[in-house]
């Protein structure tokens, strides 16, 4: 499973990089307005840290719009992907810009039957929400599961980015059921790798090694 991290946070995206485990990028009109930054220059800066795919959203409703919007924030950098909302414009765009050879990830999706419409209109990524289904008392990862079934169905390649992801539970449900790709908000991907077994029995094993007087350099 590949990590991106859901944020335009520029430094969150450089502290996480070296770990080696972020994969690529997702961002939406919302992260650019936190970052206080210009759309194209925060999308370039990120675009030079991380060499995985950068999503990027159109903010335009109509396709046309939606097409030069896509082409203008494609030409920032080779690993943007473009970024178009599940309506009816946004899946025309999607099979235009993805003719063009840019990759689209259809966001904003809240069904298997709108999964199934942006495989077939050709988007690289679907970006089902599962934190605000859950929000509304619907199970997300139920949402996850269907479209794993339905794309391995018909051996469809779009990929599964599982977003609005809110905990580790999230995450480790996202991966049982196949998800391709999480995006995860930085605080939530540190907490992965948090256990208080581990920080317990590490705390152990070095106040033994302490009484040893040994060095291992
Ligand atoms: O990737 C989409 C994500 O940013 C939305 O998350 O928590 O606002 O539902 P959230």
């Amino acid at each position: 499973m590949k990590f991106f991290v859901d944020t335009a946070d520029i430094s969150e995206i450089a502290r996480l990089n070296p770990s080696g485990l972020v994969d690529g990028v997702t961002t939406n009109p919302s992260l650019i307005m936190k970052s206080n930054r210009d759309v194209r220059e925060v999308l370039a800066d990120i675009c030079e840290l991380v060499s995985g795919p950068v999503s990027a959203e159109v903010v335009a409703t109509e396709t046309e719009q939606m097409i030069q919007e896509g082409q203008v924030l494609a030409a920032i950098a080779s690993n943007i992907v473009v970024k178009v909302p599940l309506t009816w414009d946004g899946l025309k765009a999607c099979r235009a810009l993805s003719d063009q050879s840019i990759r689209v990830n259809v966001t904003l999706c809240f069904s298997a039957n709108q999964a199934l419409l942006a495989a077939k209109a050709g988007a690289a990524y679907i970006s089902p929400f599962i934190g605000r289904l859950d929000d509304l008392g619907l199970d997300g990862m139920d949402l996850i599961a269907h479209i794993r079934q339905i794309y391995d169905n018909y051996g469809f390649a779009t990929e599964i980015l599982a977003a609005s992801i809110r905990s580790p539970f999230h995450v480790m449900s996202s991966a049982l059921v196949g998800a391709d790709v999480a995006t995860v908000p930085p605080a939530v991907l540190r907490k992965l790798a948090k256990h208080p077994l581990t920080d317990k029995g590490l705390a152990s094993f070095l106040s033994d090694w302490e009484k040893t007087g040994m060095s291992i350099v």
